[in-house]
């Protein structure tokens, strides 16, 4: 089906007043992961989130904290930070020994690959949980659970049984994860927030555009597909609908989305797509809710008689029509140019 990418101007269009975007929950997170080369050698890397933020990083060459955000060091005095790169350390040469152990005694294949997350989590209604879960080979394996004060099997083999039962054996090792996931973390988490205010609360407006493209051949309800790219927008939290009319479609088949998708500038983009019928007679809108724009919303109309309504349906037509007509000319003149060549005769 002929039906060329139509890109339209885009328009900020009329900004309308939105309700507030809810406030979002603040996430902790440091990520481990292990490489198990064998018995003898293992390399390790680490790394500490706040929300989407990479704020500490950690490679096992050196075992060193290396801050990443101007503000990361603050929030703990000098002595803080070594007390903590200790425990660390502690932690994981803790963390290689069993693992290797469980290895042997289990019979593991080397080399393989560990994935631990340690999170802690603060709601705006004031309450916090904590996580620690731990992954093999890219599998679920094993996790705790912070308000019970025990281990979790994420599988049912016997490996992650065997695991589990060993780790709720060391009640001390659960006491002391408690104490880090319910108290320790949450104390960073607020400190951070504190101190890395302005690169949470940073906004970034989006940008949005509406065109039209052909539906993928198998599955689509509908002849058109409107979508509505929006981009360059930070934090996450987005609100992006089709207005049929200025009323809002509901979900459905006619409606998809990309989900939100990170860019590379540490801001996010989303499309999302409206399966139409060209000449349909209503009118279609995208509004855009974000944060950084100030309560109010963007609504940008898909401009139809532009695109692929009835205006291009004739534009096409009369270029069809246009084309064949010099080409029926071009035909009817070489006609007439070979029977006006008789034999014998010589073109003038
Ligand atoms: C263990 O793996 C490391 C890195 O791959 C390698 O250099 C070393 O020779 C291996 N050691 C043994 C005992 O296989
Ligand atoms: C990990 O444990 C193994 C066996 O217990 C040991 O040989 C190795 O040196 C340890 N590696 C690190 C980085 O601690
Ligand atoms: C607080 O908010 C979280 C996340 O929105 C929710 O899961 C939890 O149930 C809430 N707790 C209370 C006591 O309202
Ligand atoms: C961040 O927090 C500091 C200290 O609490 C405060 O002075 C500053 O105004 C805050 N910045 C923003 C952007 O909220």
């Amino acid at each position: 089906m002929l039906l060329p990418l139509l890109l339209l101007p885009w328009a900020w269009g009329a900004r309308t007043a939105s309700p507030p975007l809810p406030p979002a929950s603040v996430t902790l997170q440091l990520l481990q992961i292990n490489v198990f080369h064998n018995t003898s050698s293992t390399d390790m890397e680490g790394m500490a989130l706040l929300g989407d933020l990479e704020t500490h990083s950690m490679d096992c060459s050196t075992c060193q904290i290396r801050f990443l955000q101007p503000w990361a060091q603050r929030g703990l005095t000098p002595k803080e930070w070594q007390d903590l790169e200790l425990l660390i350390h502690h932690y994981l040469f803790n963390f290689n020994r069993t693992v290797n152990r469980i290895a042997q005694q289990q019979g593991m294949a080397y080399p393989f690959v560990t994935q631990v997350s340690v999170s802690c989590e603060f709601h705006p209604n004031g309450t916090s949980r904590g996580f620690y879960e731990a992954a093999v080979n890219g599998e679920d394996f094993i996790s705790f659970d912070a308000d019970a004060g025990t281990w979790v099997a994420r599988q049912g083999d016997k490996l992650a049984l065997y695991t589990r039962d060993l780790l709720n054996h060391e009640r001390s090792t659960a006491i002391t994860l408690q104490f880090l996931l319910r108290a320790t973390c949450i104390n960073e988490l607020k400190s951070f927030v504190r101190y890395g205010n302005e690169s949470l609360e940073r906004q970034e407006r989006p940008v949005a555009m509406v065109f039209a493209r052909a539906p993928p051949p198998a599955g689509t309800p509908a002849s058109l597909l409107l979508v509505c790219r929006v981009t360059g927008f930070y934090p996450r939290p987005i609100r992006v609908a089709w207005l049929q009319d200025g009323e809002e479609v509901g979900p459905g088949g006619r409606l998809s989305s990309s989900g939100i998708l990170p860019n590379a500038d540490l801001t996010y983009q989303l499309r999302s797509s409206l399966a139409v019928e060209p000449g349909d007679g209503h009118s279609y809108a995208c509004r855009v809710e974000h944060s950084s724009l100030g309560g109010q919303s963007l609504l940008i109309p898909w401009e139809q008689s532009w695109g692929w309504g009835p205006g291009l349906a004739v534009g096409i037509t009369l270029g069809a029509l246009a084309v064949a007509a010099v080409a029926g000319v071009l035909w009817r003149s070489r006609r007439r140019g070979y029977q006006d060549v008789r034999p014998g005769e010589s073109r003038a």
